[in-house]
């Protein structure tokens, strides 16, 4: 939700903050800007500017403000950047960031929400300060500039602090003050921010890959912190205004993880990378028949002790929880509750000291799922988080981190963490298992020696993906799309719903294959696309009867199954999509994969903006 950048050194700082920006575009894009200092503004048909600050922002995605910057004079070695998901007051020129304050002394980027902006605009105006956004950054603005003009008038930093004692909600901040061309600051609550660490220039960022091609070398900042960034020195402080002593954190990720290398979109780039992703979590988890979980003392030493694991999170990371809860009821017979992380909180949930946590994010930075690892650890509860990026802030506050180590995932549509989040579930499950002897050692190599041929099995599928294009092709019309499936199906049947209408924009739900004559049936016509998983042998009969309901009001059913099913099925079925024969209890990892392929290729054909859908962000760091 919202991207920002920064940059203070030698280079041209409007190239620094663009580039930054389009590496952070999956944050949002409904709006973007940047304020660099230096250079009078000789042009300001298209700017709004102090006399050392000038500003260039618009609505629409980058390429607007690319071009808005050609016809600007906009020039610098210092300035901060945003790019927008709009949270208060419409997607227009005047409430995308940077925000300037009254006297356009103080120019300020902002990712997240100020709970009680009303109440301080309120008395800002009250103080002559005037307002021309709907935004509750305009306040932060003036808020500092407040401080600034009537308490610190030496010192930016100090009016920077008191003004954040000021605010209630969640921040990441850039900011830049007219009176000091050597310095810009940031802080953080509650919304993610690094500092990128260079040779005489530095660098802030709301996600590595903004500052991955400059530098490697990073302070990732905590909650309450506030850094002073020049451009041969960074200071951090806490919350008191103490100065902080911080560990670099070197990024070792291979700077082609955020290029599309040749791909058409990320998403197709990251589908394909998945056997690659898998192998990279299988098997630095799974070696010479044993789970190595060493840096896990949650597996290593209280499997025996957990009552009951809760699993927690949002989105498509809460679909794999959903898989998550049925493998480690069967293999560790451990009762598991699973909730949407937004509701966790206010549900109050029945948590004893005795209970584990299970988090589940690819980000890192959600913050309903943040919030309810808080409220986890209040209530006495272990946390063992499933979490994609590295240093984030769900991995830092967790008592165990089991990385999923799929790279960084740039389309919106999540896939391979998705992936990479069931293996990780499945490779919690076995340990459990193992540590409480609900599978015998014989067993428990079996699962090992398979799940080592998940990422060639999912390899096989994406040989065939042609097949998908190709129905693809003639169905991306459907007005409504149906996925049915039980037991597991069921919870791949929900990811792949999710992916084909967030990417597509086609209606889309999902039911248990039963459930469907409960109500929703209703909505079958002649014609629907019914989507039906069908990749549980114990369950087979009882879908195939759900199948022939459906065919029966005239559907058009696609069915996905293993290979040793499919004669059966395509008697059935009207076309068959078929996965390896494999261990049915591994089958999400892999049966997945054609359901993700099929929301792609629809979205392709409906011409849809595959990575950057409508009104969505890659991480929701809003409540
Ligand atoms: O970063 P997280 O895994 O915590 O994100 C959770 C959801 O916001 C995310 O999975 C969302 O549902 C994706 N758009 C799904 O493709």
């Amino acid at each position: 939700m919202c991207g920002i950048v920064g940059y203070i050194g030698k280079k041209d700082a409007v190239q620094v903050l663009v580039d930054g920006l389009k590496k952070l575009e999956y944050r949002g894009y409904d709006s973007a800007g940047i304020a660099v200092y230096g250079g009078k503004n000789e042009n300001k048909r298209n700017t709004c500017t102090g006399n050392n600050i000038v500003v260039v922002k618009c609505k629409g995605r980058l390429d607007s403000l690319q071009e808005k910057i050609k016809n600007s004079i906009i020039r610098g070695n210092m300035g901060i950047g945003h790019t927008r998901w709009a949270t208060h007051g419409e997607p227009n020129d005047v409430n995308s960031h940077p925000h300037v304050s009254h006297s356009s002394k103080i120019a300020v980027v902002h990712n997240g929400i100020i709970e009680n902006y009303t109440e301080l605009k309120e008395f800002l105006e009250s103080e002559g300060f005037e307002f021309v956004s709907d935004t509750d950054t305009e306040v932060i603005a003036n808020l500092i500039e407040y401080f600034y003009k009537y308490y610190h008038k030496e010192e930016i930093t100090n009016a920077v602090v008191n003004s954040l004692k000021l605010l209630e909600g969640t921040y990441a901040l850039g900011i830049m003050c007219e009176d000091f061309p050597d310095r810009f600051i940031v802080a953080r609550k509650g919304s993610p921010l690094v500092i990128g660490l260079g040779e005489n220039e530095n660098f802030a960022a709301s996600d590595i890959p903004a500052i991955l091609a400059h530098t490697r070398n990073t302070y990732i900042l905590d909650d309450d912190e506030v850094a002073l960034i020049k451009q041969d020195q960074v200071i951090v402080y806490d919350g008191f205004g103490n100065e902080v002593k911080k560990e670099v954190f070197k990024v070792d990720w291979d700077i082609t993880a955020t290029e599309k290398s040749g791909y058409e979109h990320f998403m197709i780039k990251e589908i394909c990378e998945e056997p690659e992703a898998l192998r990279n979590i299988i098997n630095s988890r799974i070696k010479d028949g044993e789970i190595v979980a060493g840096d896990l003392s949650i597996i290593e030493n209280e499997a025996a002790r957990v009552n009951k694991i809760f699993i927690v999170a949002c989105g498509t990371a809460y679909h794999a929880g959903l898989v998550g809860k049925q493998v480690i009821e069967t293999l560790a017979k451990i009762p598991v509750e699973i909730s949407i992380a937004s509701e966790f909180r206010y549900q109050d949930p029945i948590i004893s000291p005795g209970d584990l946590v299970i988090v589940i994010s690819q980000s890192g930075e959600t913050i309903y799922t943040l919030f309810a690892l808080r409220e986890a650890k209040r209530a006495g509860a272990r946390v063992l988080s499933i979490v994609n990026t590295v240093g984030s802030s769900i991995a830092r506050e967790s008592d165990n981190v089991l990385y999923t180590l799929a790279e960084p995932e740039i389309a919106i549509a999540s896939t391979k963490a998705y992936n990479n989040q069931l293996a990780a579930l499945y490779i919690v499950a076995l340990a459990f298992a193992m540590k409480r002897r609900t599978v015998n050692d014989r067993a428990a190599l079996e699962i090992m020696e398979e799940i080592k041929r998940i990422p060639e099995l999912v390899a096989e599928v994406l040989n065939h993906r042609e097949e998908v294009q190709k129905f693809a092709a003639r169905h991306y019309n459907s007005k409504s799309v149906f996925f049915i499936g039980r037991g597991l199906d069921y919870a791949l049947s929900v990811e792949g719903s999710l992916k084909l209408k967030e990417i597509s924009y086609i209606h889309s739900e999902a039911y248990a294959g039963g459930e469907l004559k409960h109500g929703t049936i209703a909505l079958i016509e002649e014609g629907t696309l019914v989507v039906a998983c069908v990749t549980q042998n114990y369950l087979k009969d009882k879908i195939m009867s759900n199948i022939k309901e459906v065919k029966a009001r005239g559907t058009l059913v696609l069915a996905v199954t293993q290979s040793r099913f499919t004669c059966e099925v395509s008697r059935t079925a009207d076309i068959v999509i078929t996965i390896p024969d494999m261990n049915q209890l591994l089958v999400p990892m892999v049966a997945i994969t054609p359901l993700q392929l099929l929301a792609y290729y629809f979205a392709v054909q409906k011409g849809c903006d595959v990575d950057k859908p409508r009104n969505l962000a890659k991480s929701v760091t809003v409540e």
